[in-house]
């Protein structure tokens, strides 16, 4: 089998942490994290983050939220030695398992997980279907999956625009609609499914970062890499302000519940 390409280096974790904060590979910090959980409870929880990067935010459902344990998959081998190391500075080993995993299906049993947590990641992830049958699987009935992904606006065609800034980021974004993933889930069994729209929100911020990549904190970050990575990444970011002002770049919160079977069962 090929071994999946690297998107995430030691390199590019050093640049995303220092626009996102320490532990953060996707933007936000913690109080974006607190929006995505909303009312659902972690307390006593036995939580599965998907993509947990570098594992600020798989310690943050532990230390923040009171979960009872938590296990962050990832499919890159320095990002999880990253989040490791961080967990393991904290004395966390027994309650925050950090797991390099293939592609593909998590190798967890059936009901394993009372919440399936992931920022940013299942952007990744091509078979959107495939994965909410799986997200279904190691949810206990009665779980919740909650999350934030980067989303397309439709599963037409990419725009011009659309493609250009894909070409540049080139970190392998299988983006899908709203619509997509709101039948992938329906039809994986879930219920109560919520999507919100986060585009005016990280449009701002976007503005925000590629201010600071192009003039606030343009030397230091030159400093950690080059003239030319940086060149390109302002380009980049300009071409992702682009497809977000036109809306068809639009990440979203995501929130369904796997039914609780009892529950269930008993209406009938
Ligand atoms: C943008 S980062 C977000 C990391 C973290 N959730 C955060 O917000 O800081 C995306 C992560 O998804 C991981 N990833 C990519 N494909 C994956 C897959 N099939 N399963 C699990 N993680 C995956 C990447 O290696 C990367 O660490």
């Amino acid at each position: 089998m090929i071994d999946p390409p690297i998107y995430y280096d030691k390199g590019h974790i050093e640049f995303l942490q220092k626009l996102w904060g320490d532990g953060y590979l996707s933007p936000g910090g913690p109080e974006e994290v607190q929006r995505i959980l909303g009312v659902v409870k972690l307390s006593k929880a036995t939580v599965l983050d998907i993509g947990c990067g570098s594992g600020g935010i798989t310690v943050s459902l532990f230390n923040d939220y009171g979960a009872h344990k938590v296990i962050g998959i990832d499919v890159e081998a320095d990002v999880c030695e990253i989040a490791a190391e961080r967990v393991k500075k904290l004395g966390l080993q027994e309650d925050i398992e950090i797991v390099k995993v293939k592609p593909g299906n998590f190798p967890y049993d059936d009901a394993s997980f009372d919440v399936v947590f992931s920022k940013d990641s299942i952007v990744h992830i091509e078979n959107k279907e495939q994965l909410a049958k799986e997200i279904f699987r190691v949810l206990k009935p009665g779980g919740h999956f909650v999350g934030s992904d980067w989303l397309r606006s439709n599963d037409d065609d990419p725009s011009p625009e659309m493609l250009h800034y894909l070409k540049l980021e080139d970190l392998g974004f299988e983006m899908a609609s709203p619509n997509r993933y709101t039948h992938a889930l329906a039809e994986a069994g879930f219920q109560d499914i919520f999507l919100s729209n986060r585009n005016r929100w990280y449009t701002e911020k976007a503005r925000q970062e590629v201010l600071k990549l192009s003039k606030l904190m343009r030397q230091e970050f030159e400093d950690m890499s080059s003239k030319k990575f940086m060149d390109l990444t302002v380009e980049t970011w300009n071409a992702m302000i682009t497809v977000l002002e036109t809306g068809e770049h639009c990440p979203h919160h995501i929130k369904c519940k796997k039914p609780n079977m009892a529950q269930e069962s008993d209406k009938l």
